[in-house]
């Protein structure tokens, strides 16, 4: 096995139903941040962390995602015949950006049965699974933060996040040893916790680093709640048999396939862009909120 992670998989077969009636026939990976597709700022986080191929797992109405990053012949020739050079090379870069392969979860039963999806695609070698509504804005990526700890303890990495309170309980939750500053050993993990029972206040979010053996612990994962394949279960079964770390990211996340959650990343995002920014602090600003 190398020791390197070379790839990514994106499980993107989800029925989004938090986000319906938007969901219904367009996937909520799609969705924009401002004017940027969630998965794209995904993919381009895990290729900024090293990866070199991604393999996206789709399902049913996902064709945009693939037209996405592909080449879009009509609007390049409209954009280079107008001059519009610098929305040319945007767009262009979108479908430049990684190899990118695609297949089909053909029913939606669970994200662990999607990361089993990619089996073939991985082969003998460690890989990152990100799920694209988890949106970390951080200042070294998300992904290259994991992959630091993987090079380091050779054993699959999940991230967390610190979560103040009683929200907790809306997270799977580890229990874990910190073995350097932000770094765990995970003895157990626990889904939806109440806040009493919470092992502590680290909080699972979207991104993994798994080694091939996750495929067998899927394989003997039983479907849990509403019959998926939860990959919960699967990395406690694995949890028996080897070490798994966990790193507290740097950063700030945001759950986007939720609507409060979309809308706090949307105005997020928005104030931090130079060409939209001032003006939408200003609107903002203007707001009379304490009615
Ligand atoms: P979620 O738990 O967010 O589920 O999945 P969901 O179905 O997409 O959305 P809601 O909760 O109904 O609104 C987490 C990730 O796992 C993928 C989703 O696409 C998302 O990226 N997923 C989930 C699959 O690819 N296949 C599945 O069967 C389930």
């Amino acid at each position: 096995m190398t020791n390197k992670v070379r790839k990514a998989v994106f499980p993107a077969a989800g029925l989004g139903t938090r986000f319906l009636p938007a969901t219904k026939a367009s996937p909520k990976e799609m969705l924009p941040l401002v004017d940027k597709p969630l998965i794209q700022y995904s993919v381009e986080e895990a290729v900024s962390s090293g990866i070199e191929s991604i393999l996206i797992i789709t399902g049913r109405d996902k064709s945009a995602i693939e037209n996405h990053f592909d080449i879009s012949f009509e609007l390049e020739q409209l954009l280079q015949e107008k001059g519009k050079s610098e929305m040319f090379d945007q767009v262009r870069a979108i479908s430049d950006i990684a190899k990118i392969s695609y297949t089909r979860q053909k029913q939606a039963l669970g994200l662990g049965h999607a990361i089993y999806q990619a089996k073939d695609f991985v082969g003998n070698e460690p890989f990152a699974a990100l799920l694209a509504d988890d949106v970390v804005d951080a200042e070294r990526p998300a992904l290259r933060q994991m992959m630091d700890v993987f090079e380091k303890y050779q054993a699959p990495v999940i991230a967390t996040m610190q979560v103040e309170g009683e929200a907790i309980s809306r997270f799977g939750v580890i229990d874990a040893d910190e073995v350097e500053p932000g770094v765990f050993r995970i003895k157990d993990m626990v889904e939806k916790p109440a806040f009493a029972d919470a092992p502590s206040d680290l909080a699972i979010i979207g991104r993994y680093i798994f080694t091939p053996d996750i495929f067998q612990a899927i394989e003997q994962t039983t479907p849990g709640a509403g019959g998926e394949i939860q990959i919960t279960d699967a990395m406690r079964l694995l949890l028996k048999e080897r070490p798994f770390y966990a790193v507290k990211l740097e950063g700030a996340r945001h759950d986007a396939g939720d609507k409060l959650g979309f809308l706090i990343a949307t105005v997020e995002y928005a104030l931090k862009r130079d060409d939209l920014g001032g003006e939408f602090r200003e609107y903002l600003r203007s707001l009379n909120l304490d009615d």
